[in-house]
């Protein structure tokens, strides 16, 4: 990062102020999607905001990357000028991103990958999800009494640290659509290391939130002074374990975290005394998988996700079904929002009760059937709303789980890439909470991804969880990488978001801005977020939703006004232009030649 941006972050004596405010509300509730005060922070950093006044004054028409970070972002540009694809792109994201975003994701972590083949017109589903050990049972998150533990004393042990599988899936997905050489991919992220970067607003808020306490020595002594303050804003960091970290993986590929001495670091710091922790076996025998999307009719468009075991896309799509019918106006209204949340309401039962690792439990496929689908949308009243939503019986349905209580929190980011060729990526990627299990091993943090299984293996009436844990099972996530295609079978957009279980709600409000409402992917991620997840109804703290809530309140709806941090990251491509949307709730950002 430039002096120059470092001494603006610096200068910004708001962030102090505003960070302040989001770390009381933090303290106290220990749920870390940001609030709007950090929002606020964030925007105050030059070129973190991406508002309609940062947008680039030249028409973008070639290609272009929305990432969480400028030097994630100009990392990947820099691979689409040496002709590099998308995948190649986002490869070089993504290790600028562990670097600079640490919070978020990284090479101890897991993520979902649509990519979208131009010349072939396919589009394929990558499954970099994070592993439980084989030895984990239904146990791992009981007291000895047989009740759950509570998620704050999971999060930071090795109960919940999976097998990572960010760049196992990533080498795979390179091997399909890589153009340039992978050594090549990693020059920026060794550069930066090596040399340092300046920490961002964020980097450094979450940082004074989490406190050194919370950090194993290694991430403690890299992210706080000898006083245990966290790195101040502007200061240049350098991680040379990590530098040397993406020069192995550079050279021997995904091999290096699963053989030799990182994959021992890792193993060693996700011991934990009387738990199966993960060992080199489990490492060793990680495998991302190519998977089927998943594809729902709205509008003429077709919107594609990913299938389980995330359940993003079809939650996304459900929800959608349903409202293919009703008509939402062509701007945001209280009606439209009502129909949106009921039909979200009925998606998030079914979500929350069937779905999870499809590898495991049957997952039925009759979720997504479009007479089923009516029959839910059916009983949505525009008058008034059901309040909650049971899960329905779908026509596939074998045995009916048990009731689920998984939790889901923060920390995760998006990347969203069009290359010269027409090629898409679509990345979410995560260590699930920020800075994941704040276990830091050769320079990366280590996810705490199995806190997203339901801790209670079985229900009240003895009905397993669909969701339980089991060895070498993937946790449930709400990723939703998302891509649109117009009834040509063109590419018409690229997103997706962080958020934990609300990203579905985020991108389900960006897809009905952008189609529905005519929004432009700009508007389409700064518009207030409004949803519900079987649950109150969820109208973002600040102006633009103020206008809703008493009409919802009407219509009998329960309203809540929290911070939601959803972090959009769009593009859209039309026929002579693409257009990009990065969410200015962070610190991310939309670039292209
Ligand atoms: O996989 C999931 O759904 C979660 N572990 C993602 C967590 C997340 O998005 C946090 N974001 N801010």
């Amino acid at each position: 990062m430039s002096q120059k941006t470092s001494a603006v972050y610096a200068r910004n004596p708001l962030t102090f102020i505003l960070g302040a405010l989001f770390l009381v509300g933090l303290t106290l509730g220990i749920h870390v999607p940001a609030t709007g005060a950090l929002a606020q922070a964030s925007r105050a950093a030059p070129e973190a905001a991406t508002g309609a006044g940062d947008r680039p004054a030249a028409p973008i028409r070639t290609q272009m990357v929305v990432a969480a970070h400028p030097l994630a972002a100009r990392a990947a540009r820099q691979m689409l000028r040496d002709g590099g694809t998308a995948m190649d792109a986002l490869v070089a994201a993504q290790m600028v991103l562990n670097l600079v975003e640490p919070q978020s994701s990284g090479i101890g972590g897991g993520g979902f990958l649509l990519y979208w083949d131009a010349a072939e017109k396919r589009l394929a589903t990558y499954d970099g999800r994070e592993t439980a050990p084989a030895a984990a049972g239904p146990d791992r998150f009981l007291r000895n009494d047989g009740t759950p533990i509570r998620w704050p004393d999971a999060v930071g042990t090795g109960r919940s640290i999976g097998v990572p599988g960010i760049v196992p899936m990533l080498e795979l997905a390179h091997q399909v659509h890589g153009d340039l050489a992978w050594d090549k991919l990693f020059a920026p992220a060794i550069k930066l290391a090596a040399e340092g970067f300046g920490v961002s607003p964020r980097l450094n808020l979450l940082l004074t939130a989490m406190g050194a306490d919370a950090f194993n020595e290694e991430g403690r002594d890299y992210f706080f002074d000898d006083d245990g303050e966290p790195h101040a804003l502007g200061e240049v960091l350098r991680n040379p374990a990590l530098a040397i970290s993406f020069k192995q993986i550079a050279e021997f590929g995904a091999a290096a975290l699963s053989h030799g001495p990182i994959a021992k670091g890792i193993v060693t710091a996700a011991r934990e005394p009387g738990v199966a922790t993960l060992t080199l076996d489990d490492l060793r025998d990680y495998t991302a998988i190519v998977r089927p999307p998943v594809c729902a009719p709205y509008r003429g468009f077709s919107i594609c996700g990913m299938g389980p075991p995330s359940s993003g896309g079809m939650t996304v799509a459900s929800t959608l079904t349903m409202l293919a019918d009703r008509d939402l106006g062509d701007a945001p209204n209280a009606a439209a929002l009502h129909l949106i949340l009921e039909a979200e309401k009925l998606a998030y039962a079914d979500r929350n009760r069937y779905m999870a690792d499809s590898d495991y439990v049957a997952v039925p496929a009759g979720l997504l059937d479009p007479e089923y689908l009516a029959g839910r949308a059916g009983t949505i009243d525009s008058g008034q709303t059901m309040g909650r939503a049971e899960p329905g019986i779908p026509p596939d349905l074998g045995m009916m789980p048990g009731n689920d209580v998984s939790s889901e929190n923060a920390g995760t980011s998006q990347i969203s890439i069009v290359d010269r060729f027409g090629n898409a990526a679509s990345l979410t990627t995560t260590i699930e909470s920020a800075f994941g299990s704040r276990r830091m091993v050769a320079g990366f943090l280590l996810n705490n991804e199995l806190t997203d299984f339901s801790f209670a293996p079985v229900d009240d009436l003895g009905r397993p969880v669909a969701n339980r844990v089991e060895g070498g099972k993937r946790p449930r996530s709400s990723m939703a990488p998302t891509m649109v295609f117009d009834a040509g079978g063109d590419l018409w957009a690229v997103l997706g978001s962080p958020g934990g279980s609300r990203i579905i709600l985020y991108v389900v409000k960006a897809l009905v801005a952008m189609i529905d409402w005519g929004m432009d992917p700009q508007e389409a991620a700064a518009l207030g977020i409004f949803g519900s997840r079987n649950g109150p109804a969820e109208l973002e703290r600040g102006a633009d939703m103020d206008a809703f809530a008493a009409d919802l309140a009407a219509l009998g709806h329960e309203v809540a006004r929290p911070s939601m941090t959803s972090g959009l990251h769009i593009i859209r491509v039309t026929p002579d232009t693409l257009l990009g949307g990065a969410d200015p709730r962070r610190e991310g950002i939309a670039i292209g030649d």
